[in-house]
């Protein structure tokens, strides 16, 4: 890691194209739309932007089932858009990171389609998983694994002559049919894939589901798939910690010891290009002390850390979890990373509570997290503040939602166009919303909160601006933070040079006193306020002081 490296602290900001701004009216975000709104995401104060897929595809996993991943889905616009947006973007002095997914390609995929074409055993079929049958007449999936998204891991395609034949595996959607990472093929995509964005100018890659590539053994049961598969669901939390961990530490499909060779073949791709270009992954791996093992030195540069993604407002959640990521990358001298929402979880103020509450401990909980070492994503909405919009089930679209027969209803809450202006659809689209925008969202546009001085996107910049500028925060390789002691329910620490963060994970006021000669710098809800030493807490708030002038 270089001094002068621009990503170990890096705020990077999460658009979903799909839904950020359409351009042509179809309803849709596009690539166009993205550049559109550059000077937007330049104003957040954010170093980089990652894009979520908007690639060639079928579109029904949200572009994470690929058909083509060196070329632009017509919905979001073409290749030279997608030029014009790199472009774009390094002109107003940010980094530009795209998704890779390389665990799966859609069945519309050229290679799938002609692996359905080819005979049993042949080449075209080697760079999936195509598996006969067990029972008499192979009506039984090779093995009984289930899908994330519900259902069994196996679908059955049919021959020529309109017998049954074959299964195939999809960890996912069947449409996103698992690729084979033993079969050479594959590797040489993927290189070649890496290659044709890095020469395009990407600064790198978020990888998807990167701890999926290697699989165990597959013709072999796993001994409770049922307990499995709810195991690897978060909202599933009767499931005692204990039976968990155990399920979640010998997964046949994830984690296996085969993925880091990849990595360490695609860093030195990365490694071969000027500048900077780094790498993310996705890898959800427990313990979490494993996560390490994706971010070695001849690895991969961050690995998403999710903690922050579920744990709940508390101060006996949030410091262990701390305390634990700081330890365990330290080990390997890697900077950690920090993720309050995604596109695949509930919006941060829906998961804390949601109303004016939620809200509140939502501007908390980021203050907390923009002044840990290390960096953070941001994924669009957040810094407005946003919660999940109700859908009817008629709109729904996320492939969780059918695969279990509705009674997950998917990740679509999270995923509505952003609210913009007072013009058409809020400004996303003269077409219709491929989701519908609530009508409440009014007081949340951009171009209210703008102009409010207290809105939450007026605080995200604030916050950044903050973290990028301050020497305790900003560009540190530093990653130890030494703690305060303080009340329950109170997270309290210093960073060097003269910074120092009290974080009230309680609902009542509390009165601390803070150290000699400190100024306040940013308080996350009105009400908090210092004193001389007396600092005043409102419940559910954050500080941040400083003793610099
Ligand atoms: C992505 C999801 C996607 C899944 C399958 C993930 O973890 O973030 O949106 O559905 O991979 O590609």
């Amino acid at each position: 890691m270089s001094q002068k490296s621009w990503w170990p602290n890096s705020a990077i900001y999460q658009v979903y194209p799909r839904s950020f701004q359409d351009s042509n009216g179809d309803g849709e975000g596009d690539l166009r739309g993205v550049l559109a709104r550059v000077e937007y995401l330049k104003s957040l104060g954010v170093d980089a932007v990652w894009l979520s897929p908007f690639y060639k595809s079928p579109n029904r996993d949200g572009g994470y089932d690929v058909a083509d991943p060196r070329d632009v889905d017509p919905r979001f616009g073409n290749l030279d858009d997608a030029k014009a947006l790199i472009e774009g973007i390094h002109k107003v002095g940010l980094r530009i990171i795209v998704d890779i997914v390389p665990n799966h390609f859609s069945t519309d995929h050229p290679w799938f389609q002609e692996a359905l074409s080819s005979p049993i055993g042949s080449a075209a079929r080697a760079r999936f998983h195509f598996y006969d049958g067990r029972g008499e007449n192979g009506e039984i999936p090779p093995n009984n694994w289930n899908s994330i998204f519900g259902g069994p891991a196996w679908s059955r395609t049919t021959d020529k002559d309109g017998r049954p034949g074959q299964w195939y595996l999809h960890l996912f959607d069947s449409t996103q049919a698992d690729l084979n990472w033993e079969n050479s093929d594959v590797h040489q995509d993927f290189e070649r894939t890496l290659r044709f964005w890095l020469d395009l100018g990407v600064d790198g890659f978020r990888i998807d589901v990167a701890h999926g590539l290697a699989k165990e053994t597959i013709l072999k049961d796993h001994h409770d798939p049922e307990a499995l598969t709810r195991a690897l669901r978060l909202d599933v939390t009767d499931m005692p910690d204990s039976q968990r961990a155990e399920l979640l530490s010998d997964v046949p499909f994830f984690d296996r010891e085969g993925v880091h060779e990849i990595y360490r073949s695609w860093r030195k791709i990365f490694d071969s290009y000027p500048g900077e270009r780094i790498s993310v992954a996705e890898a959800w791996v427990h313990p979490s002390s494993r996560a390490a093992r994706y971010v070695r030195s001849d690895e991969l540069h961050q690995i998403f850390n999710f903690d922050f993604l579920v744990a709940p407002w508390s101060a006996a959640t949030l410091i262990p979890a701390i305390k634990r990521t700081l330890l365990e990358v330290a080990e390997v001298s890697a900077p950690p990373t920090w993720v309050l929402s995604n596109h695949d979880s509930p919006r941060l103020v829906t998961r804390l509570g949601g109303g004016e509450d939620g809200e509140w401990r939502a501007r908390a909980f980021a203050q907390l997290t923009h002044a840990l070492p290390g960096g953070i994503y941001i994924f669009q909405g957040e810094e407005l503040g946003l919660s999940d919009g109700e859908l009817a089930d008629e709109v729904r679209q996320d492939p969780i939602f059918f695969r279990t027969q509705g009674r997950d209803k998917g990740r679509d809450g999270a995923r509505i166009p952003l609210p913009w202006d007072s013009s058409n659809n809020f400004g996303f689209t003269n077409g219709k919303p491929w989701l519908p925008i609530p009508s409440q969202w009014s007081s949340k546009r951009v171009i209210e909160q703008d102009e409010d001085s207290n809105s939450s996107l007026n605080f995200y910049r604030e916050s950044l601006r903050i973290r990028s500028e301050h020497p305790a925060l900003k560009g540190s390789s530093d990653y130890r933070i030494n703690w305060l002691d303080a009340p329950d329910g109170v997270i309290a620490f210093e960073r060097h040079p003269g910074f120092t963060l009290f974080a009230n994970t309680t609902s009542r006021e509390l009165k601390l006193v803070a150290p000699p000669g400190v100024s306040l710098l940013l308080g996350s809800r009105p009400g908090v306020r210092l004193e001389g030493e007396r600092l005043t807490l409102p419940g559910d708030s954050t500080c941040w002081l400083t003793k610099l002038k």
